[in-house]
């Protein structure tokens, strides 16, 4: 099991400080808060591997995650958290951008969405620069444990129907890391994208 592997490498500011751009990288993004160090940590099956917090922000770096030596898991900034300084909040939104458009490696991006909230400005334009640039993206619909199936299936068939229309590089899941929902479908992703 290579994500289980997984361990912290570096954490870095910016692309200049990034690890070699060599052998495949998948992203994790999406605004503040969304769950994205949780479902990194549910699917290498670690307690805390990536730091989470009830305070949004928490993450400020672009965080490594080695599986094995050709393979990184990348927990990013989350976006959209205004309660910082702006000088550190511009500074690190170009830091995210130079990533994603100039990192070679990187195969996909897992892109997080609180599953009771409709997508965000931000998160548009992740899907909208993603189909630019042609980088493959999975959304996890974050937190569906605090919705009832129902209207959690509704939002995830609405946000496909999004996708189908308009976003065909990118698919869609519902996903729970405190029930631990939905993580074979999302380690087949990673799988398909790590294969190397
Ligand atoms: P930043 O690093 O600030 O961008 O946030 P993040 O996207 O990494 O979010 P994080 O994983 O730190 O989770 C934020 C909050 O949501 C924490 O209080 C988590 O416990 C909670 N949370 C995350 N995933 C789930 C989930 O699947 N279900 C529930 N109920 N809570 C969750
Ligand atoms: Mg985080």
């Amino acid at each position: 099991p290579l994500y289980q592997k997984a361990h912290y490498l570096k954490s870095a500011p910016d692309l200049s400080h990034c690890p070699e751009d060599e052998g495949y990288e998948v992203a994790f993004a999406g605004r503040s808060n969304a769950g994205k160090s949780s479902a990194l940590n549910v699917l290498t099956s670690q307690k805390s591997l990536a730091r989470t917090s009830k305070t949004p922000g928490r993450t400020q770096m672009i965080n490594f995650f080695e599986c094995d030596e050709n393979r990184r898991l990348v927990d990013l900034p989350g976006y959209g958290y205004a309660k910082v300084n702006i000088n550190v909040k511009q500074a690190w939104e170009a830091g995210l951008s130079a990533y994603v458009e100039q990192r070679e490696c990187l195969r996909g991006m897992i892109l997080l969405m609180d599953v009771r909230l409709p997508p965000t400005e931000i998160d548009m334009v992740m899907l909208d620069w993603t189909l630019d640039l042609g980088l493959p993206v999975h959304v996890l619909l974050t937190k569906s444990d605090k919705l009832k199936k129902g209207p959690a299936q509704a939002n995830l068939l609405k946000l496909k129907k999004l996708l189908k229309e308009s976003y065909p590089h990118a698919t869609a899941q519902l996903f729970s890391s405190l029930k631990r929902q939905g993580v074979d479908v999302a380690w087949q992703k990673l799988d398909e994208w790590m294969e190397y």
